[in-house]
């Protein structure tokens, strides 16, 4: 897991990063129960307690839509920003198999201390992926 090694600063966080916890992409407003799913899945990060919700749409075995809504810290938020950017359009295959590290890559680094927050969205869409797959 590539950490954020461009500041002296291992706490600092890219302007990337800071852009995406800002301005979360794909966020669900509101009530999560209206926004309709075809799958979904939901974690919680051991190491903090913070859960993650992930929605996808599919269409043509690909990711048409994603939302995700989180409890998480700014980690979490901007990862999982990140990941539903990286994961739209994508098989379900290739959007299933998208890595914390291509996450990371992604959003410039992160804190090494912050990697576990990095994982809890693509954990969330594997579920949401298997939860679709599930009702074929
Ligand atoms: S501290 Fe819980 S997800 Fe980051």
């Amino acid at each position: 897991m590539p950490t954020n090694s461009k500041t002296a600063d291992p706490w600092a966080y890219t302007d990337i990063v800071k852009d995406h916890f800002l301005n979360p992409r794909n966020f669900i407003m509101g009530d999560e129960t209206k926004w309709q799913a075809d799958g979904e899945g939901i974690v919680g990060n051991p190491v903090c307690g913070d859960q993650m919700l992930v929605k996808i749409r599919v269409k043509d075995n690909k990711i048409d839509d994603i939302g995700w809504k989180t409890y998480g810290c700014a980690s979490a938020i901007a990862s999982t920003s990140a990941l539903s950017e990286l994961a739209k359009g994508r098989t379900l295959d290739d959007a299933d198999h998208i890595t914390a590290k291509e996450i990371c890559d992604f959003l410039g680094g992160l804190p090494e201390h912050k990697f576990h927050c990095s994982v809890l969205g693509h954990q969330a869409l594997h579920k949401a992926i298997q939860n679709y797959k599930s009702k074929l």
